[in-house]
């Protein structure tokens, strides 16, 4: 059976923690549903991770459905979330219904996920979860704000804090069904999740939110350079290239193919 919203919601209240992690294709989706995890997010980490760009910015709609489409023919059980990108929702909430119904339409995704808060936001997110598409909210470090804030914690005044919770409670009452708390003092993260009736998912927040989440690329050691929070559990990039030169030394020397 497929993970709903609402099994989302009842995990948080029987203090059982989700498990998200992001993915851009077709064989990293199968691999983690079939894994177990609860949550896929077809990320806009998507730009850095699979399409070499330097912030998450350049990446378009379109780029973010056709993977999001592979993703979703590689899960059976986990709920897919796919991110709108950079300037596919803050003109308008018109902008946002015809870019999130894109999502939905075009890929199985169930859900999309957008950046920021209060007001302009969770205006939009009001507008959207009335048209009855699930929304992911984002607060904290926010990657597609990096020219703005920088790659930095966020969080560190009082200002600041009380900025980033009223943002979180807006995207709340808003009708969001979960927010990703990026890159914040962990106390905060707590008080948020505490605060918050709908799941915090943590990254770089410490270990009192509802979940967490990790880019893959990272988790899996693909990436060259991981931000200070992530975790690498294996690291593939040695094992990848070792792979490849004993392939091209099989070639060069004739040892591959074999003759039988
Ligand atoms: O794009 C992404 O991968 C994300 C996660 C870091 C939460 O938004």
């Amino acid at each position: 059976m497929s993970i709903t919203i609402k099994q989302l919601i009842k995990w948080k209240q029987q203090g059982r923690e989700i498990v998200v992690l992001t993915a851009w294709d077709y064989p990293i989706a199968e691999i983690l549903d079939e894994a177990g995890v609860d949550l896929i997010l077809v990320g806009d980490s998507l730009a850095t991770v699979a399409l070499g760009h330097q912030t998450t910015l350049p990446v378009t709609l379109d780029q973010m459905i056709h993977h999001a489409a592979a993703v979703c023919r590689g899960v059976k059980q986990a709920l897919v979330v796919c991110d709108l990108p950079f300037l596919s929702y803050q003109e308008s909430a018109a902008q946002a219904l015809h870019s999130a119904g894109r999502i939905l339409k075009e890929t199985n995704a169930k859900a999309i996920k957008l950046e920021g808060g209060y007001p302009a936001i969770a205006e939009t997110v009001a507008k959207l979860t009335t048209a009855g598409i699930p929304v992911m909210g984002h607060v904290g470090l926010t990657p597609q704000s990096v020219h703005r804030l920088g790659y930095k914690q966020q969080g560190n005044t009082d200002l600041a804090r009380s900025r980033i919770m009223n943002e979180a409670i807006a995207l709340a009452q808003a009708g969001a069904f979960a927010i990703i708390l990026e890159h914040i003092p962990h106390d905060l993260a707590a008080e948020i999740t505490a605060k918050l009736a709908i799941p915090t998912i943590g990254i770089g927040a410490g270990v009192d939110c509802d979940g967490q989440v990790l880019v893959t690329a990272d988790l899996l050691g693909l990436t060259k350079k991981q931000p200070p929070f992530a975790k690498t559990y294996t690291n593939l990039r040695p094992i990848v290239t070792q792979a490849v030169e004993n392939y091209a030394a099989d070639v060069r020397s004739r040892q591959f193919p074999k003759l039988d």
